[in-house]
């Protein structure tokens, strides 16, 4: 009854879905847009803030070693001298003589301009962070940048955070939060912006288990997205070589995801080493070495980075979630979301507007909205509106038909498979709870059943 088509996702088949339902907006549309930023819709931010969620979970609810952070966004201008980006922070670019655009040196191929063929100009070095000032006059020490990275936040709170927490090695500090890089070559939607959200884990190591480590959080990022639903074969690993490393990493390894556009960087795992507990201690002249009671010593402890983004994540299982397929002669678009990232998590469906249906399915409406996110829709026919749920990617619709009112018992409706089941509505809470979190739908409650559902 469902069949695969060979319906592609391609960006601009996503653009438009994202849009039209409410997931991602240009920015500043009705002006013109602003490049490279987006706004998240009323779907868009759910998504977004499950990616976080599921997240946080793994990295930070579920384990006794990380703890978290939320550091400003402004920070001491020395900061980013210590750090390196002040000078180490820039791209090379060039310049076209003739259509005016503007290239990262490291794009270009036979020294031509890929749009026109144009002549170019020698590259210059570009720094990417964006600048301000703090306070009412624009001068030099007011100055104060964007952080184009969340890491830093958490290096300069090393000690107060051991402090607070008396947490031994090793251990780590999680933070999401907006980065700003004012990128010379934006685009593929929210996969390269210039305002986005990273999530990071600086993982700090006795120095000698830095490799270790490093690759148990390799295996471990990377098995996050697989349990997310990312299908294996369009994930991989691919290690840094030695002239792409950034000037604090011994070694790294990208997570890569098969977008429209290619294999391109989901989350970088980064060995730091002690460069940036080092610096720090440099620049500021606090002492942020961690006394080792094993040895009697004080270390500078290494870190273990996976730095992954919120954009590009959300992109990737949207992507990959992204499928169309014939059912009973039409085709569906449907967004095949995990459940912990589906922004609606339940619909609730009355058969129709009859007057007898719809305070009851009102009402189950209100009840179930105090554990998920709920949608109700009682327009148009019941097909189209499974229709509108699986574009969303909504893992179960729950229906509300005449029979109800005399049995007491409604169907759920499973995204995937299309298949029904009903079940008593006291129990209709406890049972969506279970197979949203992974239950076979086979699986009934007391008093339910398998139902011959219908797509109308
Ligand atoms: N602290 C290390 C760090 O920032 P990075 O590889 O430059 O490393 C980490 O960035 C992650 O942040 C990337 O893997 C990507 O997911 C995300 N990211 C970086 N630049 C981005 C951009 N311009 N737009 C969207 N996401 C970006």
């Amino acid at each position: 009854m469902v069949r695969e088509t060979s319906g592609k996702v391609t960006m601009e088949k996503l653009v438009s879905l994202c849009k039209r339902r409410g997931f991602i907006f240009q920015s500043s549309e009705i002006y013109g847009g602003i490049s490279a930023c987006w706004d998240y819709g009323p779907l868009g931010v759910e998504l977004k803030n499950n990616v976080k969620a599921a997240w946080w979970k793994s990295m930070v609810q579920e384990r006794d070693d990380v703890v978290g952070l939320d550091a400003s966004i402004l920070m001491h201008a020395k900061t980013w001298v210590a750090s390196g980006h002040v000078t180490g922070f820039a791209d090379a670019m060039v310049d076209c003589k003739g259509c005016q655009q503007r290239w990262r040196a490291d794009e270009i191929r036979d020294n031509k301009c890929p749009a026109c063929d144009g002549e170019l100009t020698e590259p210059r070095m570009f720094n990417l962070m964006f600048k301000t000032f703090m306070g009412p006059v624009e001068e030099e020490a007011g100055l104060v940048y964007l952080r184009p990275e969340t890491a830093q936040g958490i290096f300069v709170n090393f000690h107060n955070v051991l402090q607070a927490t008396r947490k031994k090695l090793p251990f780590g500090i999680a933070q999401i939060g907006k980065a700003f890089r004012n990128e010379i070559t934006p685009g593929n939607f929210i996969f390269r912006t210039r305002e986005f959200e990273q999530m990071e884990l600086e993982y700090f190591v006795k120095p000698e288990t830095d490799e270790e480590w490093f690759r148990y959080w390799v295996e471990e990022r990377f098995r996050w997205y697989i349990d997310l639903g990312i299908e294996k074969e369009n994930l991989r690993l691919r290690q840094h070589t030695k002239d792409e490393l950034a000037h604090y990493a011994r070694d790294c390894y990208d997570v890569e995801y098969l977008f429209p556009m290619g294999w391109a960087e989901l989350e970088g795992i980064a060995n730091r080493t002690d460069f940036d507990l080092r610096q720090h201690s440099s620049f500021s002249g606090e002492d942020l070495s961690y006394f080792d009671e094993e040895t009697r010593e004080r270390i500078i402890p290494y870190v273990i980075e996976p730095s992954g983004g919120v954009d590009r994540t959300a992109l990737a299982f949207l992507v990959d979630a992204y499928h169309e397929e014939e059912v009973e002669g039409e085709t569906r678009v449907v967004l095949r979301f995990h459940p912990a990232l589906a922004p609606i998590k339940v619909a609730v469906l009355p058969l129709s507007r009859n007057e007898k249906l719809v305070p009851p399915a009102q009402q189950l409406y209100h009840e179930l909205r105090k554990c998920w996110m709920v949608n109700y829709d009682d327009a148009q026919s019941i097909g189209r509106r499974y229709r509108r749920q699986d574009e969303i990617g909504t893992p179960f619709c729950v229906t509300i038909d005449f029979q109800s009112l005399e049995d007491n018992q409604v169907t759920i409706r499973e995204r995937d498979t299309l298949r029904q089941i009903r079940v008593p509505i006291e129990s209709l809470k406890p049972t969506l709870d279970a197979k949203l979190s992974g239950e076979p739908l086979d699986v009934l409650p007391p008093g339910g059943s398998y139902w011959l559902g219908f797509e109308g």
